[in-house]
């Protein structure tokens, strides 16, 4: 007999990871995947020597690159639990894709590196974590390495990003002097043994009781002595672990080791599974909705298109939020108003695809995107209509004007620049009066301007020049039936429309922006676009 729909549910934990770019994100992930038997080797699978990428890093600009542009979707099952790993971007040019993920996602892991501490990626998609009041859990990375005092890196992550911590574990030592980790619940200390970088799954770990007499020789009276102050500082003034606290995004639980060495991940995984909760009711337009009494339903979260050369399809990642999704069942597409059957529904795991045929509530499943989703829309089973959430866009922050240098693969060119916006990729504008001959795309980071450029050439054939404007703001004009050349003091600004033609002005700095308002009385300007 399987599982109970409700079992299967309850067996999810769907979460992002998040971290500055090497901190150990790959690294973490990777041994996440070891334990959970998805992959055999780990640690080699990275390192530009052998010319072999993490397991998550696939696009061609990340290879070359090596950094992460778009988010993937890794799962693996654990000790009884079915777990869904999103990965991030680690590059803040990308953050607007993190966001879309982290909608996707019940809680985060958020790396950080020992000898770093929060670093300035850190911050902004911590932000985004909190936008969502998810759970945050940190894991403290490269204790073997020289790292920066414990309770210093606490208080820089409680003053800097706003969020209580717990250590559930703390370190012995670090660097060459590091000996372990205490675990503050079972009162153990588990010794520190490196791995080899790909070989074994992990450490095996020795265990000491905390009071041991052996501890105080396999540490050395130095570092016993630090540990048992330590130890007496932390249960004296450290925040007690309280579970409503983390579900609300409120208390961050902390934990040290080192991806690199396989030390710590396993107790981390351990603690995390059981302290996460599997997927939670979602808000709709008809009130929450429950994951596990309410029928199938799901939204998607982000659209990508070639993502592998030997597929030339267009795949929406939906996350299922409620029910189990059959895939020989009809869905209805809210947005479109049309009953269809998703085909190919697959699991993701970046260059592999498996075709399933069933999945529950906490799943991320990539289904095949004929050209009717949009980043948000709503799945759900035939009879019901709410919809979910929109996800909102980032409001870009930098502009180019897009030449295209090949007249002959016009309609090439557009189906590229309109196939990459709608994966949310870039923001594409046309010019208000010339229409679809001037392109203006807006990104907020300015890598994404070059992750364009490199897809129409390689994945569309079009050679672009992209042109700077001296742009930063955008505004929406709240009422879209208004004729922009009718507005005073419009020289300063630029006139375009978005895809839906409604009419935006682009500006070089705020001030222009007050102008503008006070000039042309009644003008209601607006930051965001609504979906
Ligand atoms: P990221 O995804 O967050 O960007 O980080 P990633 O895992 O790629 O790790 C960045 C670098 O830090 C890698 O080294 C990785 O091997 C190293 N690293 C990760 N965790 C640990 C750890 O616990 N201890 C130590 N000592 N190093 C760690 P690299 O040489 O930059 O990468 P590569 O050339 O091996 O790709």
């Amino acid at each position: 007999m399987g599982a109970s729909l409700e079992e299967e549910i309850k067996k999810r934990r769907t979460f992002a990871i998040i971290s500055h770019p090497d901190a150990g994100k790959t690294t973490l992930t990777e041994k996440f995947l070891l334990y959970g038997g998805a992959i055999n080797t780990a640690g080699s699978v990275k390192g530009k020597a052998n010319s072999k990428y993490a397991v998550s890093d696939w696009m061609e600009i990340e290879k070359e690159r090596g950094i992460s542009v778009t988010s993937s979707v890794l799962q693996f099952n654990y000790d009884g639990y079915c777990i869904n790993i999103l990965d991030t971007p680690g590059h803040q040019d990308f953050s607007e894709d993190t966001y879309r993920t982290l909608m996707a996602a019940d809680s985060a892991v958020m790396v950080i590196d020992a000898s770093k501490g929060v670093e300035a990626q850190t911050i902004k998609l911590f932000k985004v974590c909190v936008m969502r009041h998810i759970p945050i859990f940190t894991f403290i990375n490269k204790m073997d390495l020289e790292a920066r005092d414990s309770f210093e890196l606490l208080d820089e992550i409680e003053n800097v990003l706003g969020i209580r911590t717990c250590p559930i574990n703390w370190p012995i030592g670090a660097g060459k002097r590091f000996k372990g980790v205490y675990d503050r619940d079972t009162k153990k200390v588990s010794m520190f043994q490196a791995v080899s970088v790909g070989g074994a799954k992990s450490a095996a770990e020795t265990d000491y009781d905390v009071t041991d007499p052996a501890l105080k020789d396999a540490v050395g009276d130095e570092l016993y002595s630090q540990l048992m102050d330590e130890i007496e500082l932390l249960d004296g003034a450290s925040d007690e672990f309280d579970q409503e606290l983390v579900d609300k995004g409120e208390l961050s639980p902390v934990f040290f080791g080192s991806a690199l060495t396989t030390f710590g991940v396993q107790t981390f995984l351990e603690h995390f599974l059981k302290m996460t909760q599997s997927p939670l009711p979602r808000m709709s337009d008809a009130g929450l909705i429950d994951p596990i009494t309410e029928p199938f339903s799901g939204f998607v979260f982000k659209i990508q298109a070639n993502m592998n050369k030997a597929h030339h399809d267009r795949i929406a990642f939906m996350r299922i939020s409620s029910g189990k999704f059959d895939a020989t069942k009809e869905v209805y597409h809210v947005q479109s108003g049309r009953k269809l059957r998703l085909s190919q529904p697959q699991q993701i795991m970046a260059q592999d695809r498996k075709v399933i045929d069933e999945a529950y509530a906490g799943d991320v499943i990539g289904v095949f995107d004929p050209g009717i989703f949009s980043i948000g829309d709503t799945l759900c089973t035939p009879g019901k209509k709410f919809q979910y959430e929109g996800i909102p866009t980032f409001a870009p922050e930098h502009f180019c004007r897009l030449v295209h240098l090949d007249s002959m693969k016009r309609k090439q060119f557009i189906k590229g620049v309109t196939q990459i916006a709608q994966e949310g990729a870039i923001q594409m504008f046309q010019d208000y009066t010339l229409g679809m001959s001037e392109i203006i795309v807006g990104v907020v980071g300015v890598l994404q301007f070059d992750v364009l450029k490199y897809r129409l050439e390689n994945e569309y054939g079009c050679d672009i020049r992209l042109e700077p404007l001296p742009y930063n703001y955008i505004r929406w004009v709240k009422d879209p039936t208004t004729d922009l050349n009718k507005l005073s003091r419009i020289s300063d600004c630029k006139k375009v429309k978005d895809m839906k033609d409604n009419p935006l002005l682009l500006f070089a700095n705020e001030w222009s922006i007050r102008l503008m308002l006070e000039h042309n009385e009644g003008l209601e300007l607006e930051e965001f676009r609504k979906n």
